[in-house]
């Protein structure tokens, strides 16, 4: 087998597409591949993409532009599309730029190598099926190097919620579970490998179904593996949050007390039109169930302002949403239409009136994040540290809360657990010292 060729994997979007690219780096590990920084020296070059807002497939299209002159120079150099925009537009992607050698959707990265043959032997070798063999199964072998203290680890794929505005059901396919038993090989794994914490992934990853006791149920026997010290999921749809998974923010010590719960609007209105199956009131009432499990719970959520039809009415409700449940972060953005969504065949709001309404919407949420992340001072945080920070001397790590904490310090080595008294509350970072 040929040895040492080099790959470079570009990552757009979600942390799923983090943990796809990983997966991928590996499986190419087995035909001699090793990742490289650098597109200049690849021998393989793979854009694992998102479709999920606007001008995504253009993005695709002007970096592979930027790769034109490397394919002239080397015309060995194989190039792949994966991920969502290779999903939705890989035959399009083939035809408008030639230099493509490979598309591979995300439901078929375990075909890969054999893609990469093909293309090797000059085809154009394109695979967007959703099989029904397990991917990940083919995957397993990950290979036994030393890990980071954090790692992704995708227990659910796809979405049956079709929100009116959303790719994620058609690019990501029917919401999937992996069986529970893998799930924990793979973490016990990861964890022999040097990972303290562990992100649960899913696009849907509370209507998880793959451990007898749901999502709970998994988060709970992984909780078993000793020195697994964290857990965390995203993303969560609030209609899934059933009764045991808000008892677990309460009674599991190793769950951490941050949940990202989109709401995407504050109008019953628009949540209607978004075919989001909730009220806000109903939204509300949960995350008062969640507080009343684990009180100093942080939220996060995701919004969408200038969905069609929204109204000054309309938006001010979302304000009023946030008003209410204080979020400790927040991800927020203009509507875009895409293609497919039964809301882009709707009439859509001016891009100014879009405009406005993000910077105040943001502008509300930066008020509400900063305030809460200066209550931090004074209080004492358990942070788990991940590298050395920028200034000599100094380390960072994340609070429970998931706030980036720095800490001057010689002797914290990465992967531990320590706690931290918060002195200071800076513009995106905390800073403390030990507790003895
Ligand atoms: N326009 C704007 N934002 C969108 N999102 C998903 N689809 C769209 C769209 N068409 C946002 C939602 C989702 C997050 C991942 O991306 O807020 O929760
Ligand atoms: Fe998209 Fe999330 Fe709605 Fe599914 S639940 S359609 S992934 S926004």
């Amino acid at each position: 087998m040929p040895q040492d060729k080099k790959l470079y994997i570009k990552t757009y979007g979600c942390q799923m597409n983090v943990y796809d690219s990983e997966r991928m780096a590996e499986a190419m590990g087995g035909q001699g591949y090793v990742t490289t920084d650098s597109p200049d020296d690849a021998d393989m070059i793979l854009l694992n993409t998102c479709h999920i807002r606007e001008k995504a497939a253009e993005k695709v299209y002007s970096e592979l532009g930027r790769y034109k002159h490397l394919k002239a120079e080397k015309p060995d150099l194989k190039i792949g599309v994966a991920g969502c925009v290779a999903q939705a537009e890989g035959q399009e992607i083939m035809r408008r730029q030639p230099m493509v050698d490979l598309v591979v959707g995300p439901q078929s990265y375990h075909r890969l190598p054999q893609l990469e043959a093909r293309a090797r032997a000059g085809e154009k070798a394109l695979d967007t099926d959703f099989p029904e063999d397990d991917k990940f199964e083919t995957l397993k072998t990950r290979p036994k190097a030393k890990r980071g203290p954090t790692a992704f680890l995708t227990v659910q794929e796809g979405c049956d919620k079709f929100c009116a505005f959303c790719v994620v059901p058609y690019t990501r396919g029917a919401e999937v579970s992996r069986p529970a038993d893998r799930i924990m090989t793979e973490a016990r794994d990861l964890v022999e490998r040097g990972v303290r914490e562990l992100t649960l992934l899913g696009q849907n990853v509370n209507a998880y179904h793959g451990h007898e006791g749901g999502l709970a149920g998994l988060i709970r026997e992984l909780a078993t593996i000793e020195d697994l010290k964290r857990i965390r999921f995203t993303t969560s749809h609030p209609n899934d949050m059933d009764d045991d998974l808000i008892a677990a923010h309460g009674d599991c010590d190793k769950l951490m007390p941050y949940l990202h719960l989109p709401v995407q609007a504050g109008s019953d209105r628009i949540l209607k039109r978004m075919n989001r199956q909730h009220t806000a009131e109903q939204y509300i009432r949960l995350i008062e169930r969640l507080r009343a499990a684990r009180p100093d719970l942080h939220l996060s959520g995701d919004f969408i302002v200038g969905f069609p039809e929204e109204t000054e009415e309309d938006f001010q409700a979302t304000l009023d949403l946030i008003e209410e449940v204080r979020y400790g972060s927040a991800f927020s953005f203009k509507y875009s239409t895409r293609p497919g969504t039964p809301a882009a065949e709707r009439d859509q709001l001016p891009e100014d009136v879009k405009d406005d309404r993000l910077k105040r919407l943001q502008a509300l949420l930066t008020r509400q994040q900063r305030a809460l992340q200066d209550e931090m001072v004074g209080r004492t945080v358990k942070v788990l540290f991940e590298k050395a920070g920028r200034f000599a001397g100094q380390m960072v790590g994340k609070s429970e809360y998931l706030h980036a904490v720095h800490v001057e310090s010689d002797t914290i080595v990465p992967g531990s657990l320590h706690s931290v008294s918060i002195e200071h509350s800076g513009a995106n970072s905390l800073s403390g010292r030990l507790v003895a």
